[in-house]
């Protein structure tokens, strides 16, 4: 993971990179770093343990002029995250200094021989041994900076996004990327480099993506023309022609618009999301769904004899509710993976099949990695993805994009319903082409979806009665999340939710098995939650629940308004309003994403950047 910020140009690099820092710090905040070359050619690096504030308060009194740097707030992989092992490293001269995002796994052997050669390390990172290399190349091919970072990367096995600074050439920044996402940023004589486009976004909305295997020289030596300043080779010197593009992002989708956290903002966000999610492709009016990513390639859908969802955490949730709904809608059996266990498991994959990819980054490693396997395979390959331009979306085959908007909570919300809604739309599109829908079901669930955002707005209504739940439950060290069908998966991403950001264990479980375990854990002390709106297995839930109280369990029931049977036997109940089955989960997963948000906010934890958590897991 990580985030790493660049800048070139004519203004002062630090607040810019702060500011890149801050933005890109849900992608990491272990530690924090900054690399400057001053006017005198002198580099400096300052670095932090801890989030860029900390990094801010320990360069306060330091020399943090120039108008070329680097900087990087970081996710830790190999060495625990202190200062030593905070990114920016110098070489061994102190000539070169560099940021990465990613891992480099033939560092050991890499090191070693560096050892050889007299090199010195002073931290654990991999990183380190990049930046050695770059130097040792240099030094000993007797070639410029660009040649010695395409030799060095020919050596490297793994995933980087780097960014270097050379001090005796202040006037250049060098980058490159292989399988961790990497941005420029093209303004008026100077350059931004970024992770993602949010750093970017307010100097400039010209942006060129760098593909993998790429290394991109940005200059401002005023001796060559725009296009000339961007060099892109790849690391074995092929030239290639720098692609612009737009970028559609505005600086107030990045802001927290008066919620105290983004997490709140965004649950709150949701009737907006979907529309936006629903826009041009739901017509109400005319009852139809048109999704193009399916319309142009029907035939691979409806020639599919299996469909493979492939994700990771929140994204795997709602593919697990996907299989529920193209179960049901198209009747085309669908297998739901973890993208770390499917990509290692040597899976059977046919060239009819069809795989669908959902992430709301469009940069997980493992889900990257799992695409990359079906690709080889013949699979068609369908990505749900949030992030336009990122990299499982320029991968795939087809897809569809959520459009909800930068997702900066760490802990996923409307990425997830959105997720869901796009999942449901395919579903229905697929079903109608086979005719495995009757015209009844399509036409109630497609008039359906048209109420949802109105619903979840009743839903977010109750906000304050959710947060007095919350207070008196955060005392709880445990808790359980139950469902049946397609409100099963909701389960677990509530359990989910509350584990990310309240640290609070929570197990998510199908109500029906928990009487072949977790039942042994039910008492006066745990809470369990249980998703119980009134449609399909309503009545089982209801014995299931009856259990539950029969061993003095505490229930918190999520019903449907006007719910009588359930109301009565739950000690605490939140309403959602009736809807289809199917769609149950946008409604139902709201309560649950407002109970861990105020449950978090009780225990006083850090909601949007909770420990250990990164949003984009960039790593295996
Ligand atoms: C991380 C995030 C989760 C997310 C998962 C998959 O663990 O913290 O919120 O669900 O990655 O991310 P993706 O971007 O692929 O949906």
């Amino acid at each position: 993971m990580c985030g790493i910020v660049g800048y070139i140009g004519k203004r002062k690099a630090y607040p810019i990179l702060i500011k890149g820092l801050h933005r890109l710090e849900y992608r990491g905040y272990d530690s924090a770093g900054v690399a400057l070359i001053n006017e005198q050619g002198q580099l400096n690096i300052y670095k932090a343990k801890g989030k860029v504030a900390e990094l801010e308060a320990f360069a306060s009194d330091k020399d943090t002029t120039g108008c070329i740097g680097i900087a990087h707030t970081r996710w830790a992989t190999h060495g625990e995250p202190n200062t030593v092992n905070a990114h920016p490293h110098y070489s061994e001269s102190e000539r070169l200094a560099i940021i990465h995002n990613g891992i480099i796994e033939n560092y050991a052997v890499l090191k070693a021989g560096l050892k050889e050669q007299g090199y010195t390390f002073k931290s654990d990172t991999d990183t380190e041994v990049l930046v050695q290399l770059v130097e040792y190349t240099q030094v000993n091919r007797h070639v410029d900076l660009k040649t010695a970072v395409q030799l060095a990367l020919q050596q490297v096995i793994g995933a980087y996004a780097i960014a270097i600074l050379d001090k005796t050439h202040p006037d250049t920044l060098i980058a490159a990327r292989k399988g961790s996402p990497l941005v420029v940023g093209i303004g008026e004589d100077e350059y931004f480099l970024a992770s993602d486009a949010t750093p970017i976004v307010e100097y400039t909305d010209q942006v060129i993506y760098i593909e993998d295997e790429e290394v991109v020289v940005l200059s401002t030596n005023g001796q060559g023309t725009k296009d000339k300043d961007v060099e892109i080779t790849t690391i074995n010197n092929v030239t290639k022609t720098p692609e612009i593009k737009r970028l559609e992002l505005s600086l107030s989708q990045l802001e927290k618009g008066g919620y105290p956290h983004f997490m709140l903002k965004e649950i709150f966000e949701q009737p907006r999301t979907l529309t936006d999610s629903m826009r041009g492709r739901v017509n109400v009016r005319q009852d139809n769904i048109a999704l193009s990513g399916f319309i142009d390639n029907k035939d691979r859908f409806l020639n599919a004899k299996r469909i493979i969802i492939t994700a990771c955490g929140t994204s795997w949730h709602a593919g697990l509710i996907a299989m529920y709904a193209i179960e049901e809608f198209a009747q085309i059996p669908v297998e739901v993976e973890y993208s770390s266990e499917f990509r290692y498991r040597k899976p059977v994959i046919n060239k009819d099949d069809v795989v669908i990819a959902i992430s709301q980054s469009g940069e997980t490693a493992d889900t990257l990695a799992a695409i990359q396997l079906a690709k080889e395979k013949g699979a068609f390959i369908f990505s749900i993805c949030n992030v336009v331009g990122a990299s499982i979306p320029r991968v795939s085959d087809s897809g569809c994009y959520t459009h909800v908007g930068p997702e900066i909570g760490v802990a996923s919300t409307k990425a997830f319903t959105a997720q869901v809604m796009a999942l449901t739309m395919l579903a229905l599109c697929i079903g109608k082409e086979k005719g495995t829908i009757s015209q009844e079901q399509y036409l109630s669930v497609v008039r359906e979806l048209g109420q949802i955002p109105a619903k979840i707005e009743r839903v977010l209504g109750q906000d304050k009665l959710i947060s007095d739940f919350a207070k008196i439950f955060s005392y709880a060290q445990n808790f359980i999340y139950l469902g049946r069908g397609y409100n099963f998966p909701v389960a677990l991403e509530g359990a989910l939710k509350l584990k990310e950001i309240s640290y609070i264990h929570a197990e998510g479980y199908p109500a029906a098995e928990m009487k072949h375990g977790p039942i042994a854990l039910i008492s006066q002390e745990m809470p369990v939650v249980v998703v119980a709106p009134h449609c399909g297995t309503y009545e089982k839930i209801v014995s299931n629940i009856q259990e539950i109280k029969a061993r003095k369990g505490r229930v918190i029931a999520v019903v449907t308004e006007g719910d009588t049977l359930v109301s009565k036997i739950a000690d605490y109940c939140i309403e959602v309003p009736e809807t289809v089955e199917c769609l149950t989960p946008l409604l139902t997963v709201i309560p649950l994403q407002l109970l861990a948000y105020h449950i978090a906010v009780v225990k006083g934890c850090d909601v949007d950047q909770p420990r250990n958590l990164a949003k984009s897991v960039t790593v295996e």
